[in-house]
């Protein structure tokens, strides 16, 4: 397949994408730099007000947005984001399953078990329920998935049993869908961030700084020592790449998981 009309651009010129989970973190970047790109998107997620504002700075760039109030563990909510989508557009190109819920952080020995069952809820089914209500659009368009997922893959610290069980589960669902709908010409593929320079993140180096009686700028610096790039990623950087996933650009990449970590981990 080519796609020589693919302009370098604006890679996701008049495509539609699907974002769920549209926090203030990653979700909202994915929702700007898919615009940016030039892409009409569709944001699902809990929270309205968040959603109304992300939806106004997408028109900002002058692209369509569709707000649509969802809880995605909800079937019934999943097929009215998906209707909804294609009632707006007529169509969808891309879904960035994004949403997540922390797990409990415990080691698995201690670990509540309906706390793990409830993180795969989200993290893992919601995600398997997003993607199939949407495989029948998808395979119109010759659409891609990403799932993001986590540079939990990449370790086994302590406390991180359950979450990185439930993204270890939907790495492997990725493939596997890879494989189930490739032959429909649908692309699934993962991107694993690790740290993400964003408001959560933030927020936590300063918490930390404040136990130890230290800048949070020495928190930053200790981390971002850990990456080759001696920095760690903000947000548009890991959203360029799930876009980059999105558009024909990537067109012959499928089945795949990509690390955005500025170099914390090979893979
Ligand atoms: N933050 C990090 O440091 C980090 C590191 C590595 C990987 N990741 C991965 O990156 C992704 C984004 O993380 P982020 O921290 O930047 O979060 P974010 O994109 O700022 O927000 C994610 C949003 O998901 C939504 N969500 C959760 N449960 C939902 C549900 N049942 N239905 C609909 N929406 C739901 C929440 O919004 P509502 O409450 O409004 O529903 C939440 O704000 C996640 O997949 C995460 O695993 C994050």
């Amino acid at each position: 397949m080519t796609a020589p009309e693919t302009p370098l651009a604006a890679p996701l010129a008049d495509r539609v994408v699907v974002v769920s989970g549209v926090g203030p973190g990653l979700g909202r970047s994915l929702a700007l730099r898919c615009a940016a790109a030039g892409a009409d998107v569709v944001l699902a997620a809990r929270n309205e007000e968040r959603l109304a504002e992300v939806a106004a700075d997408v028109e900002g760039l002058g692209r369509r947005a569709l707000a649509v109030p969802a809880d995605i563990r909800d079937e019934t909510a999943c097929t009215r984001l998906a209707d909804a989508a294609l009632d707006a557009f007529g169509r969808v190109d891309g879904l960035v399953n994004n949403a997540f819920a922390t797990p409990p952080l415990k080691d698995l020995t201690e670990v509540d078990l309906d706390a793990v069952r409830a993180g795969f809820e989200t993290n893992v089914l919601a995600a398997l329920r997003l993607t199939r209500l949407l495989a029948p659009a998808l395979a119109e368009r010759d659409g891609s998935v990403v799932m993001i997922n986590s540079a939990v893959l990449r370790h086994s610290r302590r406390t991180y049993g359950a979450y990185k069980m439930a993204k270890s589960a939907l790495l492997s669902m990725a493939q596997s869908l890879a494989t189930e709908l490739g032959p429909r010409g649908v692309r699934v593929n993962t991107v694993a961030p690790g740290y993400i320079w964003a408001p959560n993140l933030k927020w936590y180096f300063d918490r930390l700084g404040k136990k130890r009686g230290v800048p949070a700028q020495t928190i930053y610096d200790e981390a971002a020592a850990t990456t080759d790039l001696g920095r760690l990623p903000e947000p548009d950087e890991i959203a360029d790449t799930v876009m980059f996933l999105l558009s024909p650009l990537a067109r012959a990449v499928t089945g795949q998981c990509l690390d955005v970590n500025c170099g914390e981990w090979h893979h």
